[in-house]
């Protein structure tokens, strides 16, 4: 079954179009990168999803529901999670109130403590640092907090905008292991990356973005083999 099925999505910033009618899926339990080059559209893409900004056009059915319909403050609740470009993490808080607040719109608190525990185990540095204030993390562990808010929320689609931007290598690797696991436990994902050679590596499938379209899709391994993506995406 689709969980997600975005037909014609367009964004514009007044008259600049970033997307121009793009149409693409992602089933239950798969995990789907978006890559293309800085500026092709992608985070556009997800904020329009995660209705941060309205869509000029198009529909996106999510679960079978009309997502466009849905008041954005009511996505949390339905399912959707997304972890921004940049993080987002509310700096003068600490790491453990970070997580709650990705559990705010949730009341069962028994699983909100399961949850917890759950998180702090994929990501053993969060529990290290459970008391110290966001803003002082390294970016690497901000981004492994705003990975774990967003789980806290208890998504059924995680949508991830270039997990790996800014960060070294060591922590590129921490943070897409724990991608990876959290995709072998089930969760739905798409994964924006410029780093395309990682997110084809951890995905399905691929879609790639070129000046607002869709371009190519493929299984992403395929995609991986392909001499023109080998040449324009992943620097050979
Ligand atoms: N807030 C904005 N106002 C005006 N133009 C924007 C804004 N955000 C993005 N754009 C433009 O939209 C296009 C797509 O940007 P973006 O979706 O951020 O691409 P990507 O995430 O693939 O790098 C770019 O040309 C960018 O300059
Ligand atoms: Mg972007």
């Amino acid at each position: 079954m689709n969980m997600l099925e975005v037909n014609g999505l367009r964004v514009s910033y007044g008259g600049i179009q970033a997307v121009r009618g793009i149409s693409f899926h992602v089933s239950e339990g798969e995990m789907v990168a978006l890559i293309g080059a800085n500026g092709a559209g992608k985070s556009s893409t997800l904020r329009a999803l995660a209705r941060l900004l309205e869509p000029a056009g198009g529909n996106v059915r999510y679960r079978g529901k009309e997502l466009l319909q849905v008041p954005p403050h009511c996505l949390v609740t339905e399912g959707i999670a997304l972890v921004p470009e940049g993080r987002g993490v509310f700096p003068r808080m600490t790491t453990l109130e970070n997580l709650y607040m990705g559990a705010y719109a949730r009341n069962d608190k028994t699983a909100v403590a399961r949850d917890l525990e759950h998180v702090l185990g994929l990501f053993p540095r969060l529990k290290e640092r459970a008391q110290q204030v966001a803003g002082t993390l390294s970016g690497g562990e901000q981004q492994m907090l705003a990975i774990g808010r967003a789980l806290m929320s208890k998504p059924r689609l995680l949508l991830l905008d270039e997990p790996s931007m800014g960060l070294a290598p060591i922590m590129v690797q921490k943070i897409f292991e724990v991608i990876r696991t959290v995709a072998s436990e089930g969760m739905t994902i798409l994964l924006i990356e410029q780093n395309a050679k990682l997110a084809l590596e951890v995905s399905q499938r691929g879609y790639v973005m070129e000046s607002g379209e869709i371009t190519v899709t493929d299984e992403s391994s395929r995609l991986l083999a392909d001499p023109k993506v080998r040449a324009a995406y992943l620097g050979e």
